[in-house]
């Protein structure tokens, strides 16, 4: 295959890129989006501070810029994020009463889910709940005010309102199988499959250093999918773009049946939030790099 997504597809799954709507209207940007990636996830345009910035006031200008891109273009759509403690506006952070903020947080769930339902394959419904180093939740608003249930809270809400969209878990630094914060989130996932709380994915970010992907990485995917979900690459960006690091990441995907796609955070390096480190695919003139070969030899 000559294209990412056409060579993921060969193998039922995606290739997806996160996608900055204030770059749509760079040619060079689109011609590469629409060419190479068969799926979109937007960088910052569902997050809270861009979709409610305050409390009941909707903001959809940025989402629905994507959201439409992917429609006119056929691509399909990963949303990003329900429920996290960044990106927050003060409003949602400074409340301290449990009964506002629940039904500030169900709202905010169901109007987002609602008005992209339908169009969505995966949702991150909360993005980033655990601390690093630990197995235990990090400090956030929603943890100190409704406490550690607030997770599946966000879960049973978000499948009411776009049942047919897959509900995700995401988080970083949870690809490596012996460390804490992975074991604090295979815990959470494994309780809620038991109790039947609604979850059906978990997204590994992969934001890797220049030494690639931990090598228990398969091992960690492979651990997460026998609990019964799918495990997706949402977020992969490698200091310095090695080719082996890109490769290996792509083979423990590839490597495992419920690995289901792959997106990179970022078209060219001059597009990404790690810029310096040109971690990409496609450098700042949007020309191949050395990774991109390696990762379609791989797919
Ligand atoms: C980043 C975006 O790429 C930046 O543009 C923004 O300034 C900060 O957020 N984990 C996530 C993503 O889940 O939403 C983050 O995206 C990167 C880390």
């Amino acid at each position: 295959e000559t294209t990412l997504g056409a060579a993921a597809a060969q193998s039922g799954r995606y290739f997806g890129a996160a996608v900055a709507a204030g770059r749509l209207g760079d040619s060079q940007y689109t011609t590469i989006l629409n060419r190479e990636f068969n799926s979109i996830t937007a960088e910052n345009e569902m997050k809270w501070d861009a979709t409610e910035p305050s409390r009941g006031t909707f903001t959809f200008g940025g989402a629905d810029r994507i959201a439409n891109h992917a429609r006119a273009n056929g691509k399909r759509l990963r949303g990003h994020t329900l429920v996290w403690h960044s990106q927050l506006p003060t409003w949602v952070r400074d409340i301290r009463d449990a009964a506002t903020l629940r039904s500030v947080m169900n709202n905010h769930i169901t109007t987002v889910a609602t008005r992209y339902r339908g169009q969505i394959d995966s949702w991150d419904v909360v993005n980033e709940a655990f601390a690093d180093g630990t197995t235990q939740l990090r400090p956030s608003v929603f943890r100190d005010v409704l406490g550690s249930g607030f997770i599946e809270e966000a879960f049973r809400t978000a499948r009411a309102a776009d049942p047919a969209a897959k509900l995700c878990y995401n988080d970083y630094s949870v690809e490596d199988w012996n460390a804490a914060k992975t074991q604090g989130m295979y815990a959470l996932v494994r309780d809620f499959k038991a109790r039947g709380v609604p979850i059906d994915c978990v997204g590994f970010q992969a934001h890797f250093g220049s030494g690639g992907p931990p090598a228990t990485f398969q091992t960690t995917l492979t651990n997460f999918a026998a609990l019964g979900v799918d495990v997706q690459i949402t977020e992969l960006d490698i200091a310095g773009a090695p080719t082996t690091g890109y490769a290996n990441t792509v083979r423990a995907c590839l490597n495992v049946p419920r690995c289901t796609g792959i997106t990179v955070w970022g078209i060219r390096d001059s597009d990404s939030w790690r810029s310096g480190e040109n971690p990409l695919l496609f450098d700042r003139s949007g020309n191949k790099k050395p990774a991109y070969d390696a990762v379609l030899s791989v797919l």
